[in-house]
């Protein structure tokens, strides 16, 4: 898959349900989950040491674009790149991390959250950030005061998106796609059953659908 490729299936479906798996168990029924719902994307944080066996097992699934999430270290960009991760996700932005990404010719959106956290990021030629913590960082109204000072910077707003706000989030033009672990939480599927993350899943595609075309809407 094409840098570009993975930039279209984030604008297509506009949600990146980032995922903290404990047991590498759950990769398959997650991985099946997801495309069940109609949203083929998925970010596995090495926040757990499953991290590296779920990217593994998750991006056996062709149809599925599989990144690593929370990469805070030089090593991890080569170890998620190895294990198949197509797109690589930072809390925070560090150089260093970014030109391991760019070395291995892998998209990378590290998280910012200031005007000069941006610029640096931009001065290493990327245009699509994540902007986190969201929520705590001035939610929407923050990327509306970015957007005419970064007219060519696309946002990834994560942390503090859930279902109530998603709709507010997507509408803005600055905004790709939102991520977020709503959907995906551990206590969903705690026994087994992975029909609470369906629905969720389908529930946020729902949505995702309903702002974009609300956005087609406004700009004819
Ligand atoms: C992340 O790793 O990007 C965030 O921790 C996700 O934040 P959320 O749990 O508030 O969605």
């Amino acid at each position: 898959m094409q840098f570009s490729d993975v930039e279209q299936r984030l604008e297509r479906h506009r949600l990146v349900p980032v995922m903290a798996i404990h047991d590498e168990g759950h990769a398959e029924p997650l991985a099946e989950t997801l495309l069940a719902g109609g949203l083929p994307i998925a970010e596995i944080t090495f926040r757990t040491s499953a991290a590296e066996a779920c990217l593994r097992r998750m991006s056996k699934y062709d149809d599925l674009l599989v990144g690593a999430g929370t990469v805070t270290t030089v090593n991890q960009v080569g170890q998620a790149v190895q294990a198949g991760a197509r797109f690589l996700v930072s809390p925070g932005f560090a150089p260093q991390i970014v030109q391991a990404a760019q070395a291995e010719g892998v998209p990378i959106y590290p998280g910012v959250c200031t005007p000069s956290e941006v610029m640096q990021a931009s001065l290493l030629g990327l245009e699509t950030l994540k902007f986190f913590p969201a929520g705590s960082s001035g939610g929407p109204k923050s990327l509306r005061a970015l957007a005419p000072v970064f007219p060519n910077i696309r946002f990834i707003p994560t942390g503090g998106v859930s279902a109530e706000n998603l709709k507010e989030y997507l509408s803005l033009p600055n905004v790709l796609a939102c991520g977020g672990s709503w959907m995906v939480k551990t206590n969903l599927f705690q026994d087994g059953n992975f029909e609470p993350v369906l629905t969720a899943i389908r529930e946020a595609v729902q949505l995702a659908n309903q702002a974009t075309n609300s956005n087609f809407e406004k700009s004819k």
